[in-house]
Formats: structure tokens, sequence, C-alpha cells
């Protein structure tokens, strides 16, 4: 019932609706200044969402993270990654999922990958001329996802690689921007009636990804030696405490989520950092000298270490939540969160966004200052540009890692200028948000 959930916004829930696909982000400011850190919207043909700027309650979610429904909750992104997705299952399927799909993502793996990203880093800038301009987030997106395509699906060349890779390209650009994106939040545009209609051609070129993607694991179990050090063929060789394998069905599941929630959000986040360290000449010279402490150190996981970069990635990180909300918790039974008595089916959404940029956490936090996070610890309450809980982001080693080894990349090898003058600000892009226009920048010189 609307008028029982707390700080129910009184607008028409389908000015609610246009306005939170629209802009999301203007959305949460105007509306906790009128309510304050909890309140509730209404959005037309989707239902009632209690929104959470505040960390106690968040600690109380995060505390009681089994009495919630998680996976159900984001089944609108179903259509995209298949319901074989870790991100839709909940209960013991999601933990033995996640326990088959974590290690290579950490641990001594991540050092493998480092060398590779750094290589797809050179290799791409080496096609830069000075005095050319490019848009970082399409560089970035260039690189990320190669990092996706050689270290996950383990394809650097060949046919199947040179069909993947603008098929993937062509398929995330669909909704780059918040009008195309409604067609993720609006049922009623989903109807696939062949490639002249938006859905149709969405669908039409997510089957063509799944042939490929059946190729490549058809031609995987056939080979000999088919386990090769990509995560595809450790997820192949993975096993769960009773003996059984992932099928194909849902490692090609699997794969579109990596994809989807891996790439797209890193490469945003990326070209967020060039935006903020070009902006702010002493934070380029601070980061420049301490790359240049460095030396001809090859070892490339001291960078990962590097105290300055790591600040600069996490001011980044959380100025621009790239999911301007964590997935939805839906509450199982009834249950008290913050004073307040919920009936079972409530649902939550946690803002990174509004505890990002709450005064009392973070002062001046419409700045950018890296410095910051050397003054005090926050909690993973406090700082969450990853979620949290049973859900907390299955790659955020290798996303902090990637960030940290392409900003060395090219910092310690580029000198790049911003093209335009004017402020650049969020702007949704599918489930996430993006900087508008991309950030333009110029290639001003080249140090090495
Ligand atoms: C800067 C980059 C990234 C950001 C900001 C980010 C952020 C997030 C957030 C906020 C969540 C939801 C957590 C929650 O609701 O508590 C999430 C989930 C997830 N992320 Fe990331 N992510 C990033 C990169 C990556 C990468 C590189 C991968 C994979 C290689 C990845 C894979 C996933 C997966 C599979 C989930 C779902 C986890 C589950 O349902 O158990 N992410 N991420």
């Amino acid at each position: 019932m609307l008028s029982s959930l707390p700080n129910s916004i009184t607008s028409p829930a389908w000015w609610q609706l246009i306005n939170w696909i629209g802009d999301p982000i203007g959305f949460q400011q105007r509306y906790s200044q009128k309510y304050g850190d909890i309140f509730s919207m209404h959005l037309s043909g989707m239902g009632s969402y209690v929104i959470i700027g505040n960390p106690q309650a968040i600690q109380e979610i995060f505390n009681q993270d089994s009495k919630f429904d998680i996976g159900r909750g984001n089944d609108l992104a179903m259509p995209l990654i298949g319901q074989n997705s870790l991100m839709l299952m909940d209960g013991g399927r999601h933990r033995r999922e996640r326990k088959l799909l974590m290690p290579p993502f950490h641990g001594e793996k991540l050092q493998v990958y480092a060398k590779q990203i750094c290589l797809i880093t050179e290799q791409i800038a080496s096609h830069w001329e000075v005095g050319q301009t490019f848009i970082t987030r399409s560089a970035m997106q260039k690189v990320s996802l190669e990092v996706i395509l050689q270290i996950v699906f383990g394809l650097s060349q060949g046919e199947r690689y040179e069909q993947l890779q603008p098929l993937l390209t062509a398929w995330l650009d669909m909704t780059d921007s918040p009008l195309r994106s409604s067609m993720l939040f609006l049922r009623f545009l989903q109807k696939d009636w062949g490639m002249w209609t938006p859905w149709g051609q969405m669908k039409q070129r997510q089957r063509q990804v799944h042939n490929l993607l059946q190729a490549e694991i058809t031609e995987k179990r056939t080979k000999q030696d088919n386990y090769g050090s990509d995560v595809l063929s450790l997820m192949m060789a993975a096993t769960d405490e009773n003996g059984q394998a992932m099928s194909d069905e849902e490692l090609k599941d699997e794969l579109l989520t990596i994809l989807f929630a891996g790439h797209e959000t890193t490469a945003t986040t990326l070209s967020w950092a060039f935006y903020q360290i070009h902006r702010h000449p002493d934070v380029l010279e601070k980061l420049q000298h301490e790359l240049e402490s460095l030396g001809n150190n090859n070892n490339l996981m001291e960078i990962n270490q590097l105290p300055y970069l790591t600040a600069v990635c996490q001011e980044t990180l959380r100025m621009y939540p790239v999911l301007p909300i964590l997935f939805p918790r839906i509450t199982k039974s009834s249950m008290k969160i913050a004073g307040y008595e919920f009936d079972a089916e409530t649902t939550f959404l946690i803002s990174n966004y509004l505890v990002h940029y709450r005064e009392d956490l973070y002062p001046d936090a419409k700045q950018f200052k890296p410095e910051r996070f050397f003054g005090r610890q926050y909690s993973p309450v406090e700082y969450l540009p990853f979620g949290g809980g049973s859900r907390r982001c299955l790659g955020y080693a290798l996303a902090q890692l990637e960030m940290k080894l392409v900003l060395a990349t090219i910092l310690s090898k580029y000198q790049l200028v911003l093209a335009e003058d004017k402020p650049v600000i969020m702007q949704r892009r599918g489930f996430t948000l993006a900087p508008k226009g991309g950030v333009r920048m110029m290639i001003a010189g080249k140090l090495k």
C-alpha cells in the first residue's frame, strides 16, 4: 500500500517514472532535499520502492541479507543477460554460482591479467596522434571490451573474434541515451518485430552473440588441451561440491553477465577519472610524480598499491557511482528497518549516490578531493561503489586493477588535455550513468 511507505513522493506515478528514467540523479537530489535520506517512489507500471541513503539503515539491511530476495528484483536485466545469470539468482543457487565464478577474478590470477591489460592499453593508444581529439569513453570502452574478450572469453584474434568485437559494441551502444534506454524499463516497447524495431534489433544481435559464444564453447570442449588461462576456461573446469560443472546455457548467460556488468562500468569510471584528473593540474602532477617514482620497476602489481593513484580511483568511484542505486532488495517477510515497519514484498533501493554525497561523511562532497581518503577510513556502508553484503560486485578487484593500470599506462606516456571547457554532467546509459558527450580530450604530446 502506497500510503504505508515512509515519506512518499506525491506527484503522479507516471511523472515519477519519466523522471526516474530520464534523470535519476536530479530525481534523488530533489527528493532527498525534500524528504531526507529515506523516501518512497512510485513508478507507473513498475511498483513502489523505498530509496535509502542512510548508512545505519543500510547496515541493518546488509546484516539481514538472507531475509531479502535480490536476484528476482533484477528481472529487468533478464532479456539482455538470460535467465541463468548469477545476477538473477537467489539463495543456495546464487551462493553456488558465486563460488564457481569467484576464483578467476581474485588472488594470483589478477597478476596474469595485469600484463594483458597494459598491452591492450598500449596497443589501443598506439594509434593516437599528437593534435588528435578523441572521446575518452569510447576509447576506454575499446580497452575494457578488449579486456573482457581476451581475459574472460579468451579471444584475441581469428574469425570469431573479428565478428564478436563489432557486434558487441553495436549491441551495447543500443542504449546509449536516456531515450534509447527506456526500452529496458518499459515492457510495452519490448516487442520483437524484426530488424526495423529497436527491440527486434536488440534480440537479433543477442542471437548472433549467443551463436558465436556457443561455437566458442563447443570448440573448447572438443579440444584435447581445452582449458587455457582465460576465465571461460576456468569456468568450464570448475565444479561444485557435487562435482557438477556449468552447462552451456549457464556459461553463455554468465559470459554476458560479466560483459554487461564489467565492461561499461569500468570504461565509464575510467573516463570520469581522466576528466577529473585533467580538470585538476595539481592532481595530475602528483600522479605523474608518483608514477615516476616507480622508475623502471616492472612489477605491475606495485602500481596497484600506489597510494595516490588508489585515492584518485576511490574518489572517482565516490563521485560517479556508475550504478546510481544497488540491486533491489525485496523483503521476504515483514520487518523493521530504521524504525519503520515494512510489509513483505517491500523493495529497497540502496542509493550509493546519496551516501557518497553526504556532507557529514564527505565535506565539500561536490569537490574532487582524493586526499579525503588519507584522512579517514570509510566503513562498507559509508563507501559502497561496488555494493555490499552477499551481492558485492564480483569484479571489484579486477575493476580497480584495470583502472589503475590503464591510467598509469596512459598518463606515463601521453600528455592529454580536455578539449572542451564546459563541465560534463552524468546521463543515463542503459542501467548505468555515464558522462554526457563521453568527455572529449586532445593528445597534446607524447612523453616517452
Ligand atoms: C568500476 C567498475 C565496476 C563498478 C562500479 C561495479 C559496481 C557493481 C555494483 C554496484 C554491483 C551491485 C552490488 C549490490 O547490489 O550490492 C555489482 C554487481 C556485480 N558486478 Fe560489478 N562493478 C564494476 C565492475 C565489474 C567487473 C569488471 C565485473 C566482472 C568482471 C563485474 C561483475 C559484477 C557481477 C557479476 C555482479 C553481480 C554480483 C551478484 O549478483 O552476486 N563488475 N557491480
